[in-house]
């Protein structure tokens, strides 16, 4: 068997604003912790990021901002791209879906399924608006949801209750652009005959998945309950990848069948001149690779039922092995809205707080929204910075290497004579290392950080019960205590790595244990 290989994706922002701390708590962050984790377990992963920049939301802010699609993308792609490295998310490649290589993919891809017969064609009736002579695909469209009443949905989807929408299911229907009621007027697309797939998504999700996280699995479930119906993947709009078939003129792949395929091209210009590994490996079925997508719960049908139905379609690739959504993080109550300005927008705060980026994972972490929606309140930033990160991590940290410096010169001292408190202590810190590892496994990221602050907690614990400082004249036993402190803060620098990495790399250097692997917080 071909060794175990990894391709973890994040999904795909659209480029048409900068990130919020929304995005960086339910795709970002767990994303970044479990590839690192993975990497330090030697394990062969790639993780794959960029922006999606097609899509109806892209054209309306160009229209608004006047200037193109084109430019607005690429403001917001080096935005959002400048922010993630600074907080510490190490994508492998972070490209777009306006890149030549996805353009290629994407058309070929559809050239492939169209020929081989995947598609059906139907004429359907489409709103128009007369005014601006343009058919108005998905968010040209708003309206009255049928299910919510929310006066504000759109063509696609309605963002209060959820719902997944077609343009003529709402109700008092106005064109975004000029603000009139649209006609309906035929035009010819191209359809994924979703329903044909519903037995093997059922057997796929429902019987062989069901260790997903409920949120993921009970989604799917609903959907699947709910019958499954043809779906358009292609639009009447003049920003996108150009239908690459015969009658597509003046037509673009729907931005939902294109920007998937994008975790595909991704990979195919990381690894375009690497000499070792090509992009078969981490997408055949022959490359046994594990396909893990991080994303948002307004993703989840996208992930779990529409592109895997277009990868199986592709013949020989992956399905993904898990989809572990997370739900919403809030702002002090309430929900993140760009168009609203309720937001912190994640390169504002690097630019005021440029040496929290650890803080900001961390309190992003411990409070990720992974069974239910989360709050961020500025006050909680502040009480887990004072409370847990400086009262219980850097307390103890702290302590450790200023008593080695006070009584041993910096130097690590030698263990003698174990005791009865040593010997536990050394024994419960011992566990960490599967117990971090089985909450990661399980796509846990809470659970894990909590204990990782244990494991902290058990060292200040023990030097609080040993009171190294107190001892006098006995210089072993001290040297013994503040060895086994700087043990089990070697663990933290090794275990916390992939939450916190900046503070466990400057702690590791102290420590003077670079280059670590996971294995070695047991050594
Ligand atoms: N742009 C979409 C969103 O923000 C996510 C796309 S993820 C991908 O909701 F699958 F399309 F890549
Ligand atoms: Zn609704």
């Amino acid at each position: 068997m071909t060794q175990q290989r990894y391709t973890i994706t994040t999904a795909l922002p659209y480029a048409n604003g900068p990130l919020h701390l929304g995005h960086v708590a339910g795709v970002y962050i767990p994303a970044d912790i479990y590839v690192r984790y993975l990497r330090a377990k030697n394990e062969d992963v790639i993780f794959i990021g960029g922006t999606d920049e097609h899509g109806v939301p892209i054209t309306i802010k160009a229209k608004n901002e006047g200037v193109t699609p084109q430019q607005v993308v690429d403001k917001y792609h080096k935005i959002i791209g400048d922010s993630l490295k600074q907080l510490g998310i190490t994508l492998d490649v972070f490209s777009k879906t306006t890149s030549k290589q996805h353009y290629k993919t994407a058309s070929d891809l559809f050239k492939k399924l169209e020929s081989e017969g995947a598609f059906t064609e139907q004429v359907t009736e489409q709103y128009y608006d007369e005014a601006n002579n343009q058919f108005l695909a998905d968010r040209y469209i708003t309206g009255t949801c049928p299910h919510c009443a929310n006066e504000k949905a759109y063509g696609d989807q309605c963002e209060k209750c959820g719902s997944t929408l077609n343009a003529t299911d709402l109700i008092n229907p106005k064109s975004a652009l000029s603000g009139n009621k649209p006609v309906l007027k035929q035009t010819k697309h191209w359809f994924l005959p979703l329903d044909k797939y519903e037995p093997w998504l059922k057997q796929w999700i429902l019987e062989d998945h069901k260790e997903w996280k409920t949120n993921v699995y009970g989604q799917c479930k609903s959907w699947l309950e709910s019958g499954l119906h043809p779906r358009a993947i292609t639009r009447d709009l003049d920003w996108g990848i150009p239908v690459p078939v015969a009658g597509g003129e003046g037509k673009v792949l729907y931005v939902w069948f294109d920007a998937p395929i994008g975790y595909n091209s991704f990979t195919q210009e990381l690894l375009a001149n690497d000499a070792t590994r090509k992009w078969e490996d981490y997408w055949k079925k022959d490359g046994n690779s594990k396909l893990v997508h991080f994303i948002g719960k307004d993703n989840i049908v996208f992930h779990c039922i529409i592109f895997p139905s277009m990868l199986k379609l592709f013949g020989d690739y992956i399905l993904p092995d898990n989809v572990p959504a997370n739900e919403f993080l809030n702002l002090e109550g309430e929900k993140f809205s760009t168009s609203g300005n309720w937001a912190v927008w994640l390169h504002e705060f690097l630019a005021d707080f440029p040496d929290k980026t650890d803080v900001l994972r961390y309190t992003l972490c411990s409070n990720m929204p992974e069974t239910k929606d989360a709050d961020f309140t500025w006050k909680d930033f502040q009480a887990k910075n004072n409370n847990e990160l400086a009262a219980n991590l850097g307390n103890f940290v702290n302590r450790a290497f200023v008593l080695t410096h006070k009584f041993f010169e910096g130097k690590v001292p030698a263990l003698s004579t174990l005791e009865e408190i040593d010997k536990n202590t050394l024994a419960q810190a011992k566990e960490f290392n599967a117990k971090i590892s089985d909450s990661l496994d399980k796509y846990r990221f809470r659970e894990a950080l909590s204990e990782l602050m244990k494991l902290s907690n058990l060292g200040n614990k023990y030097l609080a019960d040993t009171e190294p400082w107190k001892i006098k004249d006995n210089k072993e036993r001290v040297g013994t205590i503040l060895r086994i402190a700087l043990e089990i803060a070697g663990k933290i620098s090794i275990l916390g790595l992939p939450f916190l990495p900046e503070t466990t790399t400057k702690m590791a250097t102290w420590l003077g244990i670079s280059n670590t692997q996971w294995s070695d917080a047991n050594k």
